[in-house]
């Protein structure tokens, strides 16, 4: 089986970043002139699929409008000759086949890629996770990819994380089997440090079999009250091998205000030799007088 179609779950509510996602949703945030959602979508295009559906809910029009074409902004900057704004505005609309859907009830992640199930239909599919950006110059869904044509199974995309942010996360009871590569005995989301079976947490990447849709379909409410993806992944576990995968790149939790200013940060003197001198000039001054 191949994996065609990818599916990003962005309805979540985006409390850590209130009051802004109060009516800008977070993947609308930008990275100097960008919003993270465009570099979740480039991800995916990079790594070879053309079918994208995200999960959308009540006050995230902004992300549609993004992806459409807008006519008056592209008449006005082919009046004003502005043909290098006109490229990247174009571009945007032609990236790759978008769908939306929208999730009624911000019901928790499960729920979330629940919804998706009419879209993928009996596939193997990707989730990429909109607050969880990975940077590496052969993309972390493009790394699971080369491993599903080894393994056809379930993947996630998982890395080391301090002992004390175990309980922030998905964690893997799981052993090596070759280099990077996990085979996943069970999975516990949000465990207490001291009852974690290691520190390898789910990162905000996953390749998943269809079946998944028939265990979420009567996945209770977990965690915080939510209908949490890993519990319905270990039930899949049951029957099914899951592996996880220590991928390669620097990760950022831009949902965080922290892991959103470095990644601000890291992308401006990254992406944008234009404003690196600069940029990194300012940064010591400040610096300096801390
Ligand atoms: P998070 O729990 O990190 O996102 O969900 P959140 O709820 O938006 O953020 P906080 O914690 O309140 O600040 C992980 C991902 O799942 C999506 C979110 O949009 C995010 O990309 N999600 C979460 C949904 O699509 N629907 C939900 O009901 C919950």
């Amino acid at each position: 089986m191949e994996v065609r179609k990818a599916v990003i779950p962005a309805a979540g509510l985006g409390i850590r970043f209130l009051p802004v996602t109060k009516s800008l949703p977070k993947e609308m945030l930008p990275l100097v002139d960008k919003p993270i959602i465009q570099y979740i979508v480039e991800e995916v295009v990079a790594s070879g699929l053309e079918n994208i559906l995200i999960v959308t809910g009540r006050g995230k029009r902004a992300i549609e409008d993004y992806f459409d074409q807008s006519p008056d902004l592209e008449r006005h900057l082919t009046q004003k000759g502005k043909h290098d704004l006109l490229k990247i505005v174009r571009e945007l609309g032609e990236l790759v086949d978008m769908h939306y859907i929208r999730q009624k009830e911000p019901r928790g992640l499960g729920h979330a890629v629940f919804c998706a199930r009419k879209f993928v239909g009996e596939e193997p599919f990707a989730v990429l996770l909109g607050d969880d950006l990975i940077y590496h110059k052969s993309p972390c869904l493009k790394q699971m990819l080369t491993l599903f044509t080894q393994v056809q199974a379930t993947i996630l995309a998982v890395q080391e994380v301090p002992p004390q942010d175990v309980n922030k996360y998905g964690i893997l009871d799981a052993q090596l089997i070759q280099p990077g590569v996990y085979q996943v005995n069970d999975l516990v989301e949000k465990p207490d440090p001291a009852a974690a079976p290691s520190r390898l947490a789910i990162m905000g990447r996953y390749i998943i079999t269809p079946q998944i849709f028939e265990l979420l379909a009567h996945t209770p409410p977990g965690a915080g009250g939510e209908i949490q993806l890993t519990d319905a992944l270990r039930e899949l576990k049951q029957t099914q091998p899951i592996y996880g995968l220590a991928f390669e790149g620097q990760r950022y939790d831009v949902g965080d205000k922290l892991g959103y200013l470095k990644a601000t940060i890291d992308f401006a003197l990254t992406h944008h030799p234009d404003l690196k001198e600069e940029f990194t000039a300012y940064l010591s001054q400040i610096t300096a007088k801390l």
